[in-house]
């Protein structure tokens, strides 16, 4: 069931879903709750069927045990920073006792050992650079990349966000093998590649030979521009 939202009350076990809007504080709610996590917070639950229950996780976790996960590469970073940031602020905050900051004056009252929190919160920041502050797909990759093994992933793999550079690639390579060899005109070439070939049957050798060489192009035909382009491409490159 639905209800608001408070920081230092949620609780930090088992599935739970947050939806708000643009601007509405999730990026701040998440770096809250990961400072909880890190100060294994968490009182009572104070209503509904888990009354009484602590909202705390089981036991404080490190960085290297917290998974961030968000959209762009853009958020990924501010995502980093602001937690960052937060974990500074609260660590300057146990350590002085004192904090004007609403959400971290409570911390202060609700966590009873400052000098541990303060250490904890120290060890934390050193991490950071550890920490797995990830956008989905960069978290998917590196998952295959870890169990290579069982997913039958390369370890050299590279994720791109632009094919082009591929693409331009591909069709240099095609243009190379198929039109550097022909003896033909520019004019004979373009008509080739208008016609209509009969794709060849599997093990169709002469046949996918004489269309190699342009002989059985006929003029006409529908749509003839995917398989007089792709059918004498390796199937393995497709
Ligand atoms: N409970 C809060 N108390 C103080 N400032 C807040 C609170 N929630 C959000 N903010 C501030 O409001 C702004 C927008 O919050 P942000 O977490 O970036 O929103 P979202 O991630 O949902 O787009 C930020 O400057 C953030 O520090
Ligand atoms: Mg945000």
């Amino acid at each position: 069931m639905a209800s608001p939202l408070n920081t230092l009350r949620f609780p930090l076990h088992g599935e739970r879903l947050i939806e708000a809007s643009a601007g509405t504080g999730k990026t701040y709610t998440i770096a809250g709750l990961y400072l909880r996590l890190l100060l294994g917070h968490g009182p009572a639950i104070e209503e509904g069927e888990e009354a009484g229950q602590p909202s705390a996780h089981e036991r404080p976790l490190s960085v290297t045990e917290i998974l961030v996960v968000t959209f762009t590469e853009a958020a990924t970073a501010e995502l980093r920073g602001r937690i960052r940031a937060r974990i500074h602020e609260a660590r300057l905050a146990f350590m002085g006792r004192e904090s004007t900051d609403p959400l971290l004056t409570q911390l202060l009252l609700e966590v009873e050992d400052h000098p541990l929190a303060a250490r904890r919160l120290l060890a934390a920041e050193r991490q950071m650079d550890e920490a797995a502050v990830f956008t989905i797909h960069g978290f998917c990759q590196r998952m295959l990349k870890q169990n290579a093994f069982e997913s039958g992933a390369l370890f050299e793999t590279e994720f791109l966000t632009d094919d082009s550079q591929l693409r331009l690639q591909a069709v240099s390579d095609y243009w190379r093998t198929e039109f550097y060899p022909v003896d033909k005109t520019p004019r004979q070439l373009g008509a080739r590649a208008l016609a209509e070939p009969r794709r060849p049957a599997a093990g169709d050798e002469q046949l996918a030979r004489q269309q190699r060489a342009g002989d059985t192009a006929c003029a006409g035909g529908r749509d003839p521009w995917p398989s007089a382009i792709r059918w004498p491409w390796p199937a393995s490159r497709r």
